[in-house]
């Protein structure tokens, strides 16, 4: 009996710990523009104790920890998300994406060498700005396999801190709960109902959009640090890294970046203090090739001074192959971002989303001569990707002086035949779905009385059980879910406490250090290292002083 009630109490204590409750809105808090400058209204010369590069996803949670005790100084080469609409409503969002790149605008669009179309964040918050808003925690395979030796009590405080700040529980949207049933219909189980956690089965996930459509991204979280120790440079392009040799080894002792009136300014670092790159898997290796830090070869085939020999710098870049089908739906849908996923056994994540191609064929689709009436379709779109993926490629620089001049990159989709398995599996349970019940409600009916799906683009091969032609379909329609990650990986070019090897007073904390792709989704677990890092930074400083004032005595 005693046991059946310790058993029970554990079980609710687990529920509770799980569902730690949500709201489902709130406004926006735009306190940080207490820290904001622009680049150019900033001394020429400047101290501070730490410098952070790129104030996006794991930039602002660093940024606002180290503030509680220190100077911090953030350099972000973007505006803020006032200056772009677009960027703080979940409407604005395929809006955002399908905008003409001016130089500035906050998606800035890259293509890599593979062909396919890919965006970064170029705005104060990052890719938390332009993403699908899904909030999902990593899987425990990822602790495993990160290099990182976690304190998985500090994780978990890490990610709470995060979730209380600017993650909201969603409300189905009509798609998002037809996916739902679908995926169960299809064996995906169990029903996971509303959890952050990464669970195999089916589940309703957080999201950075609350129910009123607004986005609460990284920059956010810049509120909970001490503003008046922050101060955060926008339009900011760092240049290059500033390496001193006079101590033993290479340290790095401050950042050279340029403001929008071209001027450049210098910021150093102050004893014991750090540059921290946070700028993202493009940002951060071509920041550490343009500074000397990287492969010699590569570095004198652009007369780069070798600062420090680092041959993995830049490779091990990946991106997760998205795949996905796009179905005409017969009635007007709500459109909707990401608020459901199934997670198979076997390391496939399937999500989806709903829109009408009013928003992403304004004109030139138009249907009635006269114009007035636009070509408006909902589409309901089912996306797979799966955990990895294992094939990899490499960053390299274009130009040797100019940070604005983006690097190439090759990400080798498919290269490894696991991939491709995973792909087909996961296509096949998208094939699944297909034939459910809840999803019988999105066919058309022809004039025979004949029932099918529409497709926006390709469909399923028919014959679903053939490898050859769902291996087909995998590789002519790879696309990207812009969880690309990689360049400066952990083991290779930091080491466990994510320090660049072989230098001293230089970290990387970002999408860069991932060897592979936390969770299904990794806005989250980026956040989460962002606390967790800067929590571990101030423990050591703290405990260095200590040992120092004990030494004394
Ligand atoms: C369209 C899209 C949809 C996505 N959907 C989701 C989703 O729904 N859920 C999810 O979990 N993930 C999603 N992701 C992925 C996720 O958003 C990214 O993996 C994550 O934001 C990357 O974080 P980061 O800190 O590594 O880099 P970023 O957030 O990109 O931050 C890098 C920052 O550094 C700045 N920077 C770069 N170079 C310099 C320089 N030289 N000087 C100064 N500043 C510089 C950049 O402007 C940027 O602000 C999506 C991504 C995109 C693009
Ligand atoms: C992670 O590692 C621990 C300890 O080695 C092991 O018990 C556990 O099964 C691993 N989990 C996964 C998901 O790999
Ligand atoms: C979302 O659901 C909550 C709780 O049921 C409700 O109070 C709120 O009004 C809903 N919001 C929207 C935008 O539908
Ligand atoms: C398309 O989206 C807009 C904006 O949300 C909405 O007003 C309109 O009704 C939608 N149209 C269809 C056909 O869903
Ligand atoms: C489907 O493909 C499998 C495997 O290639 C094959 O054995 C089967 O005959 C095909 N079925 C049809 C109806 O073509
Ligand atoms: C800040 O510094 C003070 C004085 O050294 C110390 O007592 C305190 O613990 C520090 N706080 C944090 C969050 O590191």
């Amino acid at each position: 009996m005693a046991t059946l009630a310790l058993l029970l109490l554990f079980y609710l204590f687990h529920l509770q710990l799980d569902v730690h409750a949500l709201p489902s809105s709130s406004d926006y808090d735009f306190s940080y523009m207490k820290s904001v400058y622009s680049a150019s209204d900033l001394p020429l010369k400047e101290e501070y104790d730490y410098i952070i590069v790129g104030g996006g996803t794991a930039g602002c949670p660093l940024a606002a920890t180290l503030s509680a005790n220190y100077s911090i100084l953030v350099l972000e080469r973007g505006s803020v998300p006032a200056s772009y609409p677009l960027v703080l409503k979940s409407s604005g969002l395929l809006t955002n994406l399908l905008q003409e790149d001016d130089g500035e605008t906050p998606a800035q669009r890259f293509t890599s060498e593979d062909g396919v179309a890919n965006v970064r964040g170029r705005v104060l918050g990052g890719s938390s700005m332009l993403n699908g808003g899904f909030f999902s925690r990593a899987d425990d395979q990822f602790y495993n396999e990160s290099g990182i030796d976690w304190d998985m009590d500090a994780v978990e405080e890490a990610y709470q801190w995060v979730e209380d700040t600017i993650v909201y529980q969603p409300n189905l949207s009509a798609w998002q709960s037809i996916f739902r049933d679908a995926l169960l219909e299809a064996r995906v189980g169990p029903d996971n109902g509303f959890s952050l956690q990464h669970l195999v089965g089916t589940k309703t996930s957080g999201s950075i959009f609350d129910n009123e459509g607004r986005r609460h991204g990284a920059v956010e979280l810049l509120n909970r640090g001490e503003l008046k120790n922050l101060k955060v440079a926008v339009e900011a392009y760092a240049e290059r890294i500033i390496f001193s040799s006079k101590t033993s080894g290479v340290t790095a002792i401050g950042v050279v970046y340029s403001d929008s009136k071209g001027r450049t300014h210098e910021a150093f670092i102050r004893d014991e203090g750090e540059v921290i790159l946070s700028a993202g898997a493009i940002g951060s290796p071509q920041l550490l090739l343009l500074s000397g830090v990287g492969p010699v070869a590569h570095l004198s085939s652009h007369t780069i001074p070798v600062v420090s020999q680092n041959p993995d710098v830049g490779n091990y870049m990946f991106d997760n192959p998205r795949n996905n089908i796009n179905i005409v739906v017969p009635f007007a849908l709500d459109p909707s971002v990401l608020q459901v996923v199934g997670i198979t056994n076997d390391f496939n994540y399937i999500e989806a989303l709903s829109y009408n191609t009013s928003f992403t064929f304004p004109q030139p689709f138009s249907f009635y001569s006269n114009g007035i009436t636009p070509l408006e379709l909902s589409v309901a779109t089912i996306v797979e990707k799966f955990s990895g993926p294992l094939s990899s490629g490499s960053l390299r620089l274009v130009s040797s002086t100019d940070v604005k001049v983006s690097p190439t990159v090759r990400f080798n989709y498919f290269e490894e035949p696991e991939d491709l398995v995973r792909c087909v599996r996961g296509m096949r349970t998208v094939g699944d779905m297909l034939k459910t019940d809840s999803m019988a409600r999105l066919k058309f009916e022809d004039l025979e009385g004949a029932e099918g799906f529409r497709f926006l683009g390709p469909s399923l091969p028919s014959n679903q059980s053939d490898d050859v032609s769902m291996e087909a379909f995998c590789r002519s329609t790879v696309t990207t879910i812009w969880h690309y990650h990689g360049g400066c990986v952990v083991g290779k070019v930091v080491d466990g406490d994510l320090r660049v090897v072989g230098t001293n007073s230089l970290r990387v904390v970002d999408g860069s250090i991932f060897n592979t792709s936390p969770g299904t989704n990794p806005q989250a677990t980026l956040m989460m290292i962002g606390r967790y890092v800067g929590l571990r930074m101030l423990q050591k400083r703290e405990e260095a002083k200590q040992i120092i004032y004990y030494q004394r005595k």
